[in-house]
């Protein structure tokens, strides 16, 4: 293991009919509330009532900016900051999926701050301060609601990149499963798939002896594998949900990741995908993950024949470690696809065509990867493999 700090101060609230939690969690820090959400499907599932109700009761100040797009925009997030900074907004409440989540915090950080939020994203400024934010979560995907990572996309420039301060961990979060049931079959297969590329981003790894890690990793994939067919076939079911919503979390609030560092970089690859193309991040993991696993496997087979062996079943009698490897990337390509995640760029009408502006926005801020370092060529060559 490396040496290691471990931080996170967000205050889990888990489980059914906590969105009252609201009432005492909120008011402590000011009497004006920017409610931020997206595009209308807490208005269509009765959330967005709710929720006023929770802040009216609270009797709280409400103000509102709605229309957050899935890969939230540098724009949006303009628009918040200069409400919170106009009305003097003491506190905001994010309702929504990670988009909702991450924009909400740049709005934070970015009205604390008085040039252009997007020199935050870039990181040419250090936030020194944020507004305190809570959120509520509507989809399980990504754990921006247990961590302080955001990715924001300009879509002037089509650059989409993640940032993350001190300030940008939410206060709390509620997470009620109820509030997942009405994600769509197509939302919930990325939510999945995202929660597990986390998993395996953190999973890839160069430090030695972790065993503990490697078995958290290995128990929360298994217990999404198992789960995952089941809820896909029963959306209305709230114990999947609930399990998936619990994964979801877990795969990303830095809990699996104590003692080394994560590798990241095929995430590094579908940000670049996606902010020329504006895709899913999951539909675009779907398709990359599987083909930068068989291109590194050679960087260290052993671990990806663990992973084959442990999570996927795959009999080792017999075989190279590279062999294994192989079929449990075979394993983890039919899981996906059988719970109807894309499989290729062409699935999305993606053809070469923009390979090379791809590339060049995924080396943006040079070479990546901690398990296998990318160069443009590695990258090249990933993508071409997943047309
Ligand atoms: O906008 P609305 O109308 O709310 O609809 C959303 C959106 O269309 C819908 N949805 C959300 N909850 C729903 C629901 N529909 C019905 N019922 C509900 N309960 O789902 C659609 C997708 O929502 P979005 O928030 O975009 O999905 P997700 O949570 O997967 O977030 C994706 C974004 O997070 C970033 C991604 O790059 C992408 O921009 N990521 C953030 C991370 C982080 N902060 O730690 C890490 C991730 O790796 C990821 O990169
Ligand atoms: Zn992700």
């Amino acid at each position: 293991m490396n040496a290691f700090s471990f931080y996170n101060p967000v205050k889990l609230i888990f489980g059914k009919g906590q969105l009252e939690k609201v009432k005492s969690e909120l008011p402590q820090y000011g009497n004006k509330v920017l409610v931020v959400y997206g595009g209308g499907s807490i208005k269509k599932n009765g959330l967005y009532d709710e929720v006023m109700n929770v802040l009216k009761e609270a009797e709280l100040e409400v103000f509102e900016l709605s229309g957050v797009e899935p890969n939230p925009r540098i724009s949006t997030a303009r628009k918040g900051i200069d409400i919170c900074k106009k009305e003097g907004i003491d506190s905001i409440l994010a309702v929504g999926g990670g988009s909702v989540i991450d924009c909400a915090k740049l709005i934070s950080n970015g009205a604390k701050y008085d040039g252009d939020a997007w020199d935050i994203v870039i990181r040419k400024a250090v936030p020194k301060d944020g507004l305190p934010f809570g959120t509520v979560l509507t989809l399980a995907a990504t754990g921006s609601e247990m961590n302080a990572g955001s990715v924001i996309t300009n879509e002037e420039t089509q650059e989409k990149y993640g940032w993350g301060s001190p300030y940008s961990f939410p206060k709390f979060s509620i997470l009620d499963p109820t509030y997942t049931l009405t994600v769509p079959r197509d939302q919930t297969v990325y939510g999945i798939v995202d929660m597990m590329s986390h998993i395996f981003e953190q999973y890839f790894h160069n430090a030695t002896n972790t065993p503990v890690q490697d078995r958290m990793c290995e128990g929360v994939l298994r217990a999404v594998i198992e789960t995952a067919p089941k809820l896909v076939e029963d959306l209305d079911n709230y114990e999947y949900r609930e399990t998936i919503l619990f994964a979801g979390t877990m795969g990303l609030n830095n809990f699996l990741q104590m003692g080394y560092n994560g590798d990241w970089g095929t995430h590094n690859v579908e940000h670049a995908v996606s902010a020329v193309y504006d895709i899913p991040h999951a539909g675009g993991l779907a398709i990359l993950f599987p083909e930068w696993m068989r291109y590194n496997v050679k960087v260290n087979p052993d671990r990806f024949a663990q992973l084959a062996v442990r999570v996927f079943d795959v009999d080792p009698e017999n075989k190279t470690s590279e062999d294994v490897a192989f079929e449990g990337i075979e394993r983890l390509r039919e899981f996906w696809s059988s719970i109807g995640a894309p499989e290729q760029l062409k699935d999305y009408d993606i053809d070469d065509s923009k390979i090379d502006l791809i590339t060049e926005k995924a080396m943006a801020r040079g070479e990546f990867g901690n398990f296998a370092r990318l160069k443009e060529t590695d990258v090249k060559k990933i993508l071409t493999a997943s047309l």
